[in-house]
């Protein structure tokens, strides 16, 4: 189970508010992703999912738990530039997660145990499309390559959500088609509830089982700092995408339709989905 429920959330930087009455329920192993113009809360909603940020007001539950307050093995992270270490191999990206674990309590990660890492970060490396990259340095991998390898430092800890902040945003075409074919699968194959933020909406309607728009409703310059942006779309896919549930219908396909009769204008209620 990997269910976020965000109940009527505020996010406010000193005398700016930048969210309000967000308030939106994410069944396990959806795939929603969020759109919006620049500047209306995407990337600070993540980071609240992340646990980087504390909403103002207002309650996020992972699973019925309260979010613990610092980033932990249960939400993994992916951004558009920089989310791998530069000075580290692919191997030891991928192992990194599971060495800062063990560091917790053991120092280091030793014997079988490390063995054990080497070979599940080795699988997950191929997965990803990346096997016999392992020595090499990210600057010596191409842009989509480093995003891939940046999914697979974040799946290597079996995340029950991953955020991913425009992940492909920098990508070229060809690129970006072929990242999105293995981001279906992965949400196909884990049990995994995304929530990615993207400029792309034909990104957003290829990848997603709903797309979530965040806006302004009061946006003159007077308004800017007194109101915050909240959710003014809330659209399900149709045929409706289910991750473990490949069909025709499933997350091979590329041209959904939109289901008019979940278009709304207005918030969504909470509670809902
Ligand atoms: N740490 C911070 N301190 C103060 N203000 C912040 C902070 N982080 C974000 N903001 C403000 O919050 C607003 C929303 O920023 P955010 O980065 O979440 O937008 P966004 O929707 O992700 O935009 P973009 O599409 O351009 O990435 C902006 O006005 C930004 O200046
Ligand atoms: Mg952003």
């Amino acid at each position: 189970m990997s269910e976020l429920i965000i109940k009527n959330v505020w996010k406010e930087y000193g005398d700016q508010i930048v969210l309000e009455k967000v308030s939106l329920t994410v069944a396990s192993r959806a795939f929603v992703a969020l759109v919006g113009p620049s500047g209306c809360g995407k990337s600070t909603f993540l980071r609240m999912l992340l646990g980087q940020e504390q909403p103002t007001r207002g309650t996020i539950l992972l699973d019925g738990e309260l979010l613990s307050a610092e980033p932990g093995p249960d939400r993994g992270v992916v951004f558009q530039r920089y989310s791998v270490f530069p000075h580290l191999t692919v191997l030891a990206n991928v192992l990194l997660g599971k060495e800062l674990m063990a560091s917790k309590f053991k120092a280091k990660l030793f014997g079988a145990a490390r063995r054990a890492a080497i070979g599940e970060a080795r699988q997950l490396i191929a997965e990803v499309g990346l096997s016999g990259a392992e020595t090499k340095y990210p600057a010596q991998l191409s842009g989509g390559m480093q995003q891939r390898l940046a999914l697979a430092q974040a799946l290597i800890m079996k995340p029950k959500v991953l955020l991913l902040d425009e992940p492909f945003g920098a990508l070229d075409p060809g690129m970006r088609a072929e990242i999105h074919t293995l981001m279906k699968r992965l949400w196909d194959e884990t049990q995994m509830t995304v929530v990615m933020v993207t400029h792309d909406m034909r990104e957003a309607f290829t990848l997603a089982t709903r797309v979530v728009a965040f806006e302004r409703p009061r946006d003159r310059p007077e308004e800017k700092q007194r109101y915050g942006a909240t959710i003014t779309r809330d659209i399900s896919i149709w045929p409706p995408r289910l991750a473990g549930q490949n069909s025709i219908y499933g997350p091979d396909r590329d041209d959904p339709v939109v289901s008019l009769g979940q278009y709304r204008d207005g918030p969504a209620p909470s509670g809902e989905k």
